[in-house]
């Protein structure tokens, strides 16, 4: 086989499953591609990324915990990328690497258009203020959302992510300890990786208000903790719900591949092939 021409960087990166969506869009739009998994701690992101551009490779998909070390890495960036701080997708062009970020758009996909959400004006609770959240919290902002409440485990983290946005009377900080004062809420995006790394968020039930949606920005098990908060509080908040990002995964690939290779994929096969696989919530 060729090197590969594709490839998503992380780590962990071994149950990632990008690459199974990469050859599916692939074979489903008749453009042959090698995509790959690369796993790359952020102090041999550098040289991983520098080897595979020396191989041949062309894109790359980039996750946790290196966007903010990809957006570095960049010669351009796209508006959205800048304004995010983090990039997520990047192409080879003319031998250097121009980031976008199509997590944003990705988010902003499944919400309105796989969930059929309207988003205006929905009071917001964001939990993190890592690459992730930076590009969840714009693309939620751009999309018409009320009030954006940032919470984050080091609150400086979430007051450097509220300066950079720079809207004082539309988005606010406040501390975790003090979430149970906070009120109901529309729409509570759960951005840290704490369920990455098997950590329990402590989350008053008080936070989800009636018909509000609970979104977990990861997926598989790494989105059972805060899945089972939101079910559970679900029984108090009427017609509440609660989602992973799977949705959203697909969707940023699919964002990626169009950049890549000029056509934009159908999704839905493709999730809802993943989705029975990934139930929302354990199954035992
Ligand atoms: P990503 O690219 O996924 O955003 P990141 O930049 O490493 O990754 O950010 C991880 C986020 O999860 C941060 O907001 C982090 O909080 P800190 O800024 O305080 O580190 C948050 N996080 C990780 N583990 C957490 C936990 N156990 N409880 C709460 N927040 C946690």
């Amino acid at each position: 086989m060729n090197p590969p021409d594709y490839a998503v960087f992380g780590h962990p990166i071994s149950h990632s499953l990008s690459p199974r969506i990469h050859a599916a869009f692939g074979k489903q739009t008749g453009i042959a591609l090698n995509y790959v998994a690369i796993d790359a701690p952020a102090e041999s992101f550098a040289a991983a990324l520098a080897r595979f551009a020396g191989d041949g490779g062309r894109g790359a998909s980039v996750t946790l915990p290196l966007k903010q070390d990809a957006f570095r890495l960049c010669t351009q960036t796209s508006d959205f990328a800048r304004r995010a701080g983090a990039v997520n997708s990047l192409t080879r062009i003319d031998g250097t690497w121009h980031g976008d970020n199509t997590d944003g758009p990705g988010l902003i996909r499944d919400l309105t258009g796989r969930h059929g959400l309207d988003l205006r004006a929905r009071r917001t609770l964001l939990l993190g203020a890592g690459g992730a959240a930076r590009a969840a919290a714009h693309a939620l902002l751009d999309a018409g959302i009320g009030e954006l409440f940032i919470v984050n485990r080091s609150p400086e983290r979430a007051d450097a992510l509220a300066d950079s946005i720079g809207l004082p009377k539309r988005v606010h900080t406040r501390y975790w300890d003090d979430l149970a004062g906070l009120g109901g809420f529309d729409l509570i995006v759960n951005a840290t990786s704490a369920g990455v790394a098997r950590e329990t968020l402590r989350l008053p039930f008080g936070l989800v208000a009636p018909r509000a949606l609970c979104y977990d920005l990861s997926y598989g098990s790494a989105a059972f903790g805060f899945l089972g908060w939101a079910n559970a509080a679900a029984r108090t908040a009427r017609g509440s719900k609660a989602l992973d990002g799977l949705g959203m995964l697909v969707e940023q690939a699919a964002e990626s591949f169009a950049i890549w290779h000029g056509t934009r994929p159908e999704t839905d096969p493709v999730h809802d092939l993943l989705r029975a696989e990934l139930p929302l919530l354990a199954t035992d």
